[in-house]
């Protein structure tokens, strides 16, 4: 049944740089489904249009260089081949009416010589390893201990951002999202149990936003501010990081990332930090995107609702709804149930639990895009 409050999500959304048909963001997930060149399978062209009611896709996390590719099969934005592949992809998507933007995920020391085309070792603000195994090509592996970054390499992966933001538009994505959340390479920047650097890229609030200001800024100066975005999940304490008084360093670096006209600040309320209540007010001006589903129950019609509702996001981002649920702005419209993913295909690399149900062939998808997965 209807109700008068899922008029709310299914709302159009105008800003300077977004026109989207719903407040509904399908929310970046990794799913692997890249060859062994980081180049996305052609199936990944169907799986994302299939998603294209959602007012705004933003993709799986997307290497912006070899140093940064956390897992084997991840796609990269880097070679032209992998902007060949992604070129598919956001024809399929803007064909049946979409808007969809690249998350550039560089992840520091989620990386490992075993998940890397490149082979090299991961790269971080210090060298503080994961403190649990790393997923590897070759299986689970005890994790390589990060290089501490130069100040050479801040520049040059700074400018693998811009260019990998270059790619992108190339590709044909409406924008890039940075990943700053997550425990990936800027969140390690960010936190202080990450970032045990002395230099001008650690130590004080401002030397710990530093890295994160820079990136946006070079990828805003590549591409535009109306194309740049940033998530950001303070407090988060996935993987082992550790964040003793988020307040002050995500006030600040709101502040900075105010002024300068993004897309969008995707935020995730991912720990005891109220980041939502806390954040909307500096971003005034800013879209705000809300997710409240990291280290929760997967977010549901009633959570993007009171989201809304209380005012502190402009729109909601799901994950794991959509992955069951390709028509999950349909479904939310109507208040239908929704569908559970199969777990047991997050991560595999074919069409199984992906464009093609599970249990069945590849060839027994169903072409008329009926949900199946
Ligand atoms: C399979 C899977 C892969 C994910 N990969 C990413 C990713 O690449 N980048 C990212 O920022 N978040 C990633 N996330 C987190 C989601 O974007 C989202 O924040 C989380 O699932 C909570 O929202 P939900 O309750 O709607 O699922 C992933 C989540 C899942 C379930």
């Amino acid at each position: 049944m209807t109700s008068p409050t899922a008029s709310l999500l299914l709302t159009p959304y105008t800003s300077a740089a977004l026109r989207l048909r719903n407040r509904v963001v399908m929310a970046p997930m990794t799913r692997l489904r890249a060859d062994e060149d980081g180049v996305p399978l052609p199936i990944v062209a169907d799986y994302y249009a299939r998603r294209a009611g959602a007012g705004l896709i933003v993709t799986e996390g997307v290497w912006p260089a070899f140093a940064g590719q956390s897992l084997w099969r991840q796609p990269g934005l880097v070679t032209e081949a992998q902007v060949a592949g992604w070129r598919r992809v956001t024809s399929a998507v803007h064909a049946a009416g979409g808007v969809i933007f690249a998350q550039l995920m560089h992840g520091g020391r989620h990386s490992h010589p075993l998940t890397r085309i490149d082979g090299g070792l991961p790269l971080a603000p210090s060298a503080v390893p994961l403190p649990g195994p790393q997923h590897t090509r070759a299986g689970k592996r005890a994790p390589a201990v990060p290089r501490p970054m130069t100040a050479h390499d801040i520049a040059e992966t700074v400018e693998d951002y811009a260019r990998a933001a270059r790619n992108a538009v190339r590709a044909g994505f409406d924008g890039v999202e940075l990943h700053g959340a997550n425990s990936y390479l800027i969140h390690q920047f960010l936190a202080d149990g990450t970032n045990l650097r002395t230099d001008a890229y650690g130590g004080d609030v401002s030397g710990r936003i530093r890295f994160a200001r820079e990136a946006v800024e070079a990828v805003a100066a590549a591409v535009g501010p109306h194309r740049t975005a940033i998530r950001l999940s303070p407090g988060n304490p996935q993987s082992g990081m550790v964040e003793a008084d988020p307040g002050p360093v995500y006030r600040a670096l709101a502040a900075a990332l105010a002024p300068l006209g993004l897309a969008y600040v995707h935020l995730s309320q991912a720990s005891d930090y109220p980041a939502l209540a806390e954040l909307r007010p500096l971003l005034a001006g800013t879209t705000v995107i809300g997710n409240v589903g990291e280290n929760r129950a997967p977010t549901d019609r009633a959570a993007g609702e009171a989201v809304l509702r209380a005012g502190t996001a402009d729109l909601v981002s799901y994950g794991r709804a959509f992955l069951a649920n390709p028509d999950l702005p349909r479904r939310l419209a109507a208040d239908l149930p929704l569908a559970a993913p199969d777990t047991a295909f997050l991560y595999t690399h074919g069409p199984e639990g992906y464009t093609a149900p599970p249990g069945r062939p590849a060839e027994a998808e169903d072409r008329a895009g009926a949900p199946v997965v």
